[in-house]
């Protein structure tokens, strides 16, 4: 890994504004994204997200915690490699393992950070580090020296640093400054502080710790009581310039400080909030769009900036006051997120080149095997429905980018339902290349497909969650269908379109129980149970 300079020294001065209002965004979708109950990804997944980030402006992606897995380590490895623009970051606790393994990680970045965290909070270091206060302290001071030995970009955080002693998290501070870290990260790992004590933490802090100055202060704000992208914001204004957050605000328990929120936020009302943020905020949707596809992590209909019906109007008073004029009840334009008019497409005679024009349109980059493909099953769609809109296209290409290393695929599917029954399915799967089929009954065509898939495959995930939306309007729209299943500790979610809704449903299905067979092999308890 080539020196980097601390990416928050280094921002430019952009467009007449000031450096010192320059907020610095670190998305960590891809490693606190990824904690969340059933959201991991593979590793061509986690490329294709980092790709977007790295396009959109995001300053620092954090790629991974390489010590945890080989999957995690290739990952970081991989991104640190192809990032043209976004500094590269690796999570490593104080541990000298994990610093070097992050550190060999990080060797390719054109930019690398090493984030080093250890908790300070009585409660974590009694409980779950079973450290004297004065051990953590001497282990901050060490991880941190060991992280410059890699590169000189190190940030270091206090995990739970909001239920820790003020003295004590000033005292830890104070080391890590001294110690070489340009970065301080003070985390609400437990989502439990509210915006005006958040203020002041971060205020004393600059306040009272030497050195405070010439560090980049930076919040990382769980979700827990919903005040997230509050606190964090709150944070800046007590003089942060560095925000964690995740697309979505996907993230352990509730999640993390959604992306877009807080760099809408800043951008809408930059009256009272005069930062800004190097974030093409055109590109959201589409980030938006992408981590809830390959997560199969639906997006809250009303979720703010990105839910669906977050530009929708839909009361008559409403509705006139938008024809009027749209500032009446719009403070954003759609189009500031990327947000187009659904627009009818193509039918059955379009061509290449007119899907090939509209995939650009939404944001897709295909390579020429994956073009091919979605052209095929594009023209497959148009053969069995007369409309085709944005929303069909979309939902055709996620299906695509959804686990690419699918070790059991569905080949076909024949069901037998109505007011008669028993339902009957009769499915072949391909497992490893071997193709198998099964005949099996069920309460329902669904629970057939399911209980046929069970027959070929069998498992002890438990069905967490079945749900079916329709992708447009009409009675021949696509189904879409999230499954979640749930085994032990795992957690996996399966996500499918098709015009077929039984179909679609043994599709998400067998995503679902991919990702829990991939997520089963790569698991490292010990280091999981550690965060
Ligand atoms: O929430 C947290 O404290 C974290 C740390 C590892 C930064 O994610
Ligand atoms: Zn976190």
């Amino acid at each position: 890994m080539r020196e980097t300079t601390n990416a928050a020294k280094s921002t430019d001065h952009k467009g007449g504004k000031d450096n010192a209002d320059r907020v610095i965004i670190f998305d960590t979708t891809l490693r606190d994204g990824e904690q969340s109950p059933g959201a991991s990804m593979t590793l061509p997944e986690k490329l294709k997200i980092a790709e977007l980030l790295d396009e959109m402006g995001i300053d620092i992606i954090e790629a991974g915690f390489p010590i945890a897995s080989n999957g995690d380590f290739e990952c970081v490895h991989e991104i640190a490699k192809r990032a043209k623009n976004s500094v590269v970051c690796g999570l490593a606790r104080a541990h000298f393992k994990d610093i070097d393994r992050a550190g060999e990680a990080l060797k390719p970045a054109r930019a690398g950070r090493i984030h080093t965290f250890i908790s300070t909070s009585p409660v974590h270091m009694k409980y779950k580090l079973r450290m004297e206060p004065e051990a953590v302290l001497e282990a901050v001071t060490a991880s941190v020296e060991r992280a410059r030995k890699y590169t000189d970009d190190v940030e270091w955080s206090a995990e739970d640093a909001t239920r820790t002693e003020h003295d004590f998290l000033c005292r830890c501070v104070e080391a890590a400054i001294k110690a070489g870290a340009g970065t301080i990260n003070i985390p609400d790992t437990v989502g439990y502080t509210v915006p005006e004590e958040y203020f002041n933490l971060i205020k004393m802090l600059h306040e009272r710790v030497p050195g405070a100055d010439k560090v980049i202060f930076s919040t990382h704000c769980h979700n827990d009581l919903g005040m997230a992208v509050a606190n964090s914001l709150a944070g800046v204004r007590a003089g942060a310039r560095q925000v964690e957050c995740t697309v979505n605000g996907i993230g352990e328990r509730a999640g993390n400080a959604a992306m877009e929120e807080v760099v809408m936020a800043i951008n809408t009302r930059n009256d009272v909030l005069p930062y800004w943020t190097g974030i093409d905020t055109t590109k959201i949707m589409r980030a938006s769009k992408l981590v809830s596809s390959i997560t199969a992590f639906p997006v809250q209909y009303n979720k703010a900036i990105v839910g669906k019906n977050a530009f929708a109007h839909e009361s008559g008073i409403h509705q006139d006051g938008m024809l009027k004029h749209t500032q009446t009840y719009e403070i954003m334009r759609p189009e500031s997120i990327g947000l187009t008019e659904s627009s009818l497409v193509m039918g059955k005679l379009s061509g290449r080149a007119a899907f090939g024009a509209k995939l650009k349109e939404l944001g897709y980059e295909l390579d020429d095997a994956s073009f091919q493909d979605a052209f095929r099953r594009f023209k497959d769609l148009a053969d069995k429905k007369k409309h085709i809109y944005d929303e069909d296209i979309v939902a055709l290409v996620d299906d695509h980018f959804q686990d690419p290393e699918q070790g059991v695929k569905v080949l076909s599917l024949t069901v037998i339902a109505g007011t008669s029954g028993p339902q009957k399915a009769t499915l072949t799967l391909e497992i490893d290349g071997r193709h198998e089929t099964r005949e099996a009954t069920g309460s329902g065509p669904v629970d057939a497909v399911f209980n046929a898939i069970k027959a070929i495959v069998p498992h002890d995930a438990r069905l967490a969650l079945y749900q079916v939306s329709a992708v447009t309007e009409g009675t021949d729209a696509q189904a879409e269908v999230l499954v979640r299943l749930e085994e032990e500790n795992f957690t996996s979610m399966g996500r499918s379109a098709d015009i077929d809704t039984l179909v679609a449903s043994a599709r998400a299905y067998v995503s679902a129980l991919n990702r829990l067979i991939n997520r089963r092999k790569k698991a490292k308890p010990e280091i999981a149970a550690a965060l």
